[in-house]
């Protein structure tokens, strides 16, 4: 089964998560990453504006099909409650037909379980299948133990693929 790893980061705590999981799996990795550099508070007010609006931000080319994959895990950080702009265009332009989709969200604190409904429900639309999704809290959280919950949400699907049981997931409602 080949696995994609694909996700958005500015400070660098989600690329943390998404790099533990593609290790523990041996999964392609990619970045989704903004045409305009976010900087300081300005990129921080406009971020938290721009998530709350539920808007999508310019993103550099995308040199990945989803077609060439079988399982598709897409890590964002949560701004305002909401997923980011990146992620929301991401999602609007691939194709997700008929492709099962992890979800891994990380956050301050609050809003996780909240962005992961408003990403299944967008990724639904789209013909794809939630089959699971992680809150991973980062807010006073130590960087090894970010990593381990990486290590740990990749060794969850290492387990059920060795069971044999690697496509027969539940859809998360
Ligand atoms: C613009 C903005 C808005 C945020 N809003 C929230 C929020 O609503 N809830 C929360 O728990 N954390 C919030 N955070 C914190 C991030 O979700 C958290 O630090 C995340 O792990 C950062 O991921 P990153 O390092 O990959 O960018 C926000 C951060 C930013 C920059």
């Amino acid at each position: 089964m080949k696995t994609l790893i694909v996700y958005y980061s500015w400070r660098g705590k989600t690329e943390l998560v998404a790099t533990s999981i593609s290790n523990v799996l041996d999964a392609d990795l990619r970045k989704i990453e903004e045409v305009k550099k976010r900087k300081g508070l300005f990129g921080f007010i406009s971020g938290g504006y721009g998530a709350l609006k539920r808007k999508c931000s310019r993103i550099k080319p995308l040199n990945f099909s989803l077609s060439s994959y079988n399982l598709v895990f897409i890590g964002t950080p949560v701004w305002a409650l909401r997923p980011t702009p990146a992620i929301n265009t991401f999602i609007s332009k691939a194709n997700f037909k008929d492709k099962k989709v992890v979800l891994f969200v990380t956050m301050g604190g609050f809003g996780g379980n909240k962005t992961v409904k408003m990403l299944t429900d967008k990724i639904k639309l789209k013909g794809g299948i939630v089959i699971a999704s992680f809150v991973v809290k980062t807010g006073g959280v130590k960087t090894e133990d970010i990593i381990k919950k990486g290590e740990e949400i990749g060794r969850e699907f290492l387990i059920k693929k060795s069971n044999c049981s690697g496509l027969s997931f539940y859809p998360v409602e």
